[in-house]
C-alpha cells in the first residue's frame, strides 16, 4: 500500500502520522496547499471527509460528495454539521477498532483499512461560530480522532486555520500533528504553539508570497522547520480531479467493512 506524499521535495509518510496542520493569515495559501494534499491522498485511495463553515472553496464539493438521498454527509458547512459528521467518523473509528483486534501491534496497512482524510478548513472560524456546547464537542471529537488516528491509524487530518492561539488549539492537541506547515510569515504566538520547542531565532525567514512557506515533520531529523513552497494549483480543475478519484475508488481493493456508514 502506497502511504507516501510529497510536499516540494519532502516525504511525509501518512503511516503512523496524526495529520497536518496549516496555519497562516488570509490569502497566505493554506487551503491551496490542503486542496493539493487531499487530492495526493485520494489518489492513493484516500476517503475525503471535509468540514468547510465558510463555505469557501471546499464547500463546493458537496455537489460531487453528497448525494441527496439518507446516506451520511460528507461535507460539513456548519458548526453543528461538523460535529455530526465527526460523531459518525468517531463511531465508525470505535467499530473499526472493534473489529480489528486479532493481531497484536497491526495497524491500517497491516489490515489492509481505507484511509480517511478529514480536511478542515478555517478551524478556528468554525469554533468562534460555534456556540459553547457545540465548539466542546467538535474539540472533544477531535481529540479522540487524534487518539484513535495514534492507536490503529488510517485516519488523516488536513487542519487549515488562520491563527493558532492556546485558545483556539491547547498545544498539547497542536503538537499532536505529526506535520506542522506555517505559511509564509507568523507571529510570535502561532510560530512557538506551530513549532515548539524550538528557538524562535533559529527559525528561517521565508518569503512573503502566497504558497511559501516552513514545514515540520515528526519524521525528520530536526525541529527546526524547513522552508517549502507549495505547488501553484491554479491550472487545476480541484473539483473535476475530485469527482474522478471519488469514482476511481468506489470500488477499491480495501478491505470491506459492513459498518462503513457513507
Ligand atoms: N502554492 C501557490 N502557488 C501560487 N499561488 C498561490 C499558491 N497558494 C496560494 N496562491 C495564491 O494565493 C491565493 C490565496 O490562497 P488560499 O489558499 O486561498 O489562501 P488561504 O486559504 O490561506 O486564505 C490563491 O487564490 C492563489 O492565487
Ligand atoms: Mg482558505
Amino acid at each position: 500500500m502506497q502511504t507516501f506524499i510529497n510536499i516540494d521535495s519532502y516525504k511525509i509518510n501518512i503511516r503512523r502520522s496524526t495529520g497536518a496542520l496549516v496555519v497562516g493569515k488570509p490569502g497566505f495559501g493554506k487551503s491551496v496547499l490542503v486542496s493539493c494534499s487531499m487530492l495526493k491522498l485520494m489518489s492513493i485511495g484516500a476517503f475525503p471527509l471535509i468540514a468547510d463553515t465558510k463555505r469557501s472553496d471546499f464547500y463546493a464539493l458537496r455537489k460531487v460528495l453528497d448525494s441527496s438521498d439518507n446516506k451520511k454527509k460528507r461535507v460539513a458547512a456548519t458548526p453543528n454539521q461538523v460535529a455530526q459528521m465527526l460523531r459518525v467518523l468517531t463511531e465508525f473509528m470505535n467499530a473499526r477498532y472493534e473489529n480489528h483486534q486479532e493481531h497484536w501491534g497491526w495497524d491500517w496497512v497491516d489490515y489492509n483499512l481505507r484511509p480517511i482524510v478529514v480536511v478542515f478548513d478555517e478551524f478556528s472560524a468554525t469554533l468562534s461560530e460555534a456556540d459553547k456546547p457545540t465548539a466542546n464537542e467538535i474539540i472533544s471529537y477531535l481529540k479522540q480522532i487524534i487518539f484513535k488516528a495514534r492507536q490503529m491509524g488510517g485516519i488523516y487530518l488536513l487542519l487549515a486555520s488562520q491563527r493558532l492561539t492556546a485558545d483556539v488549539l491547547e498545544r498539547n492537541i497542536s503538537s499532536e500533528f505529526s506535520t506542522r506547515i506555517g505559511m509564509q510569515n507568523l507571529d510570535r504566538i502561532s510560530l512557538n504553539l506551530a513549532f515548539p520547542g524550538c528557538d524562535l531565532n533559529e527559525i528561517p525567514i521565508v518569503e512573503n508570497i502566497p504558497g511559501h512557506g516552513l514545514i515540520y515533520d515528526d519524521h525528520f531529523n530536526t525541529m527546526i522547520p524547513q522552508p517549502f513552497i507549495a505547488p501553484d494549483m491554479s491550472e487545476v480543475d480541484v473539483p473535476k480531479v475530485v469527482k474522478h478519484l471519488n469514482q476511481k475508488f468506489q470500488h477499491n481493493d480495501f478491505l470491506h467493512e459492513d459498518y462503513w456508514p457513507w
